[in-house]
């Protein structure tokens, strides 16, 4: 891959996000709309702070304090542009934060998933000191800004918008992404000259290529070799065209790496997801924030894993949906099984069909199998919980903690009121609730004894 820059000279970028994208038909603001669970803008942010720029400008408009809120955790240089003038005014607007001594990438809040890769790839193009563009070849080049060449020497002369373009320049194919990169000094000398006197009374940005003509500069240019890197979002068609472009790319990168997926078209990936070798993923599951699976790993139809780590050989079967939880190793989760935040099951931990785990450990080769609920509890190892148990944690109020030393057995059908605790050894009759703490290898169960009423009847009809 190309160095990040041969000279030490800085890097200042611009995000223009300042347009209205009337065209979503939404009262959110374009670049807040999510490709795989982040923003729009956050996609161009992230990449761009991947370049370790000087500065990292956003030009903001419509839906300002908004897109500000999105993103309090970046170090944002934001700026306003009141009215949206066009590209040219955009930038602008950012002019007195880009000092002269560097040079300024221009990027798009609605052009998500342009790559490190070709950013580094056309700085060094640029060998930071010519007016470079990045450009790409579209079949269809409707809409865009066509770039224009000299016919001998292919070098650029223009760049002519859609609406601007004469039948002959509508016909060229070679399009103007809107990403460059340009000198400081020059955009100093540059933007102020800018006119709208063209069909949209716009300032266009792409204008400075008539001033650098005129110049006499020589203007460079890279062709993405992705296309898709330079696709902007304009309506929701075209996001969730990206959208799939995204999980389809990060579906097979994870198949480069051996992960089986059982179909890669049928996987979501909205944060990061790591996977040891020879992880198995069937149809349908969601993973967001970061997912980590261990070596041979399965994950069963339709599963979300939000903020998980799931530990070697672990079995997830389908419909289980596990956040903010981490899972030993060989453990068998679901069908249905739900494991909500701040809970760690340890090796070899059972949990069946209809069983919610909520903010409790559990220790290994301990099952509950079966309806039932386990929150706020510590489990130790070896534990059997029968069916339709339930630690019932909340008395309305507060939240209590229920403890399940080693080696217990609870019967079907138990209520621990908590707080409680359930001594080493402890056996629970069935339907049992108990309210106090148990005594360590002891049966231990209240519930009334069976009775039978020998000349009962049922009731009968009334006539
Ligand atoms: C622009 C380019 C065109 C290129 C195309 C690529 C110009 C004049 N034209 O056209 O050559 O092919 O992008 O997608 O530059 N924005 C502002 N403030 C404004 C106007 C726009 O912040 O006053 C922002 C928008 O939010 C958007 C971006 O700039 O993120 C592009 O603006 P848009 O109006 O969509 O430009 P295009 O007409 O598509
Ligand atoms: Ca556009």
């Amino acid at each position: 891959m190309s160095k990040l820059l041969e000279t030490a000279t800085k890097i200042y970028v611009v995000v223009l996000a300042a347009g209205a994208g009337k065209r979503m038909h939404s009262a959110l603001p374009k670049v807040l709309h999510e490709v795989a669970g982040r923003s729009l803008i956050r996609h161009v942010v992230d990449t761009a702070q991947s370049l370790k720029p000087e500065k990292i400008c956003i030009v903001i408009g419509h839906g300002a304090a908004q897109v500000k809120q999105s993103l309090t955790a970046a170090e944002i240089t934001w700026v306003n542009q009141a009215q949206q003038l066009g590209t040219g005014h955009a930038l602008l607007q950012a002019l007195p934060h880009l000092d002269v001594d560097g040079i300024t990438l221009v990027l798009y809040g609605d052009v998500p998933l342009i790559s490190q890769d070709t950013l580094h790839k056309l700085i060094h193009v640029s060998a930071s000191e010519y007016l470079t563009i990045l450009t790409a070849k579209f079949a269809d080049p409707f809409g865009y800004g066509r770039i224009v060449r000299d016919p001998v020497t292919s070098k650029i002369t223009a760049i002519v918008e859609q609406k601007d373009a004469t039948q002959e320049q509508q016909d060229i194919n070679e399009i103007n992404t809107g990403i460059m990169l340009v000198p400081n000094t020059l955009l100093h000398s540059w933007l102020p000259q800018l006119k709208n006197n063209n069909l949209q009374q716009e300032y266009y940005l792409t204008d400075i290529i008539d001033l650098a003509v005129k110049a006499g500069l020589e203007i460079k240019s890279f062709e993405a070799e992705k296309k898709w890197e330079v696709l902007g979002v304009n309506s929701k068609s075209q996001l969730v065209e990206l959208e799939r472009i995204y999980q389809t790319n990060y579906a097979f990168n994870l198949m480069e790496k051996g992960a089986r997926l059982l179909d890669p078209a049928r996987i979501d990936i909205r944060g990061e997801l790591q996977c040891g070798s020879d992880v198995s993923i069937d149809i349908n599951c969601i993973f967001e924030g970061s997912v980590i699976l261990g070596d041979s790993v399965q994950v069963g139809a339709h599963c979300v894993l939000r903020n998980v780590k799931i530990a070697a050989g672990a079995i997830i079967q389908p419909f289980c949906l596990i956040e903010d939880a981490e899972i030993g190793e060989a453990c068998k989760i679901g069908p249905y099984a739900r494991i909500r935040p701040g809970s760690k099951l340890d090796s070899q931990v059972h949990i069946g069909n209809f069983v919610e785990v909520k903010n409790s450990q559990i220790g290994r080769l301990s099952k509950a199998n079966h309806l039932s609920y386990i929150g706020d509890s510590t489990v130790g190892q070896n534990v059997n919980i029968g069916a339709g148990t339930i630690t019932c944690n909340y008395d309305g109020v507060n939240k209590y903690r229920t403890v399940i030393e080693d080696d217990v057995f609870i019967g079907s059908d138990t209520q621990l009121i908590a707080p409680v605790k359930i001594a080493r050894g402890s056996t629970i009759g069935a339907g049992s609730t108990i309210t106090k703490e148990t005594p360590e290898n002891q049966l231990t169960l209240s519930r009334s004894k069976q009775v039978s009423i020998s000349n009962w009847k049922r009731p009968e009809k009334n006539k």
